[in-house]
């Protein structure tokens, strides 16, 4: 099974789903570690199944770039064959971006290119779309700008405020997110088996 570490800011609900995907025997995926840039209510996903977590604060470091090291050795510990951000609110760094470059996924609440950003969904209502959604991609060093590995449609519906667009958005990424970290893992297991 592919090897994964989470990493999240805060309720980790997303990484809920992840772990519990990871409890059936044929899902090709294993939670081994969830890190968070604070002490994240979601760890607390992780520390009731024995998952390991750590905490990798900005900060506790002199500045961005120990940060971003920091992280980097935190999440190679584990050593990853996938890390997946479900909720991380920190934009990762070089060193993050090296070190896992194409095995680093992010979920998104909205469909992008539209509505990037810390605040996708008041961004979606804002701007009156009638449809957003999920969005499953690789990162690259822009923000929410890496190649798309899924989409899926979630229609605002009238008298939507942001927590009740967005509860309904984050049912959708849950089983985006499941799905495409299997499809992930059984493609690394492909490149692992030719080699
Ligand atoms: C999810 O909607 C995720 O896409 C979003 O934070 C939420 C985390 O929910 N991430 C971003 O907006 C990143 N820009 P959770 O903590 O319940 O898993």
């Amino acid at each position: 099974r592919a090897r994964v570490v989470v990493l999240i800011s805060g309720t980790g609900s997303l990484c809920a789903a992840l772990l519990d995907a990871t409890e059936d025997p044929a899902y090709p995926a294993d939670v081994v570690a969830v890190g968070a840039d604070r002490p994240a209510p979601g760890l607390e996903h992780a520390r009731r199944r024995g998952v390991p977590t750590f905490v990798c604060a900005l900060g506790d470091h002199p500045d961005r770039s120990a940060w971003d090291r920091a992280l980097a050795a935190g999440i190679a510990a584990f050593e990853p064959d996938l890390v997946v951000s479900a909720g991380f609110m920190k934009i990762v760094g070089p060193a993050v971006l090296d070190a896992f470059e194409g095995r680093l996924i992010n979920t998104h609440p909205a469909l992008l290119p539209a509505f990037p950003g810390a605040h996708a969904v008041r961004d979606a209502l804002a701007a009156g779309a009638t449809v957003t959604g999920s969005t499953v991609h690789l990162v690259d060093a822009g923000v929410d700008t890496g190649p798309v590995l899924a989409q899926r449609e979630v229609p605002v519906l009238p008298g939507d405020d942001e927590p009740r667009l967005h509860e309904r958005i984050k049912a959708v990424e849950r089983e985006l997110l499941v799905e495409t970290v299997a499809r992930m893992a059984a493609t690394e297991r492909e490149d692992e088996s030719s080699r």
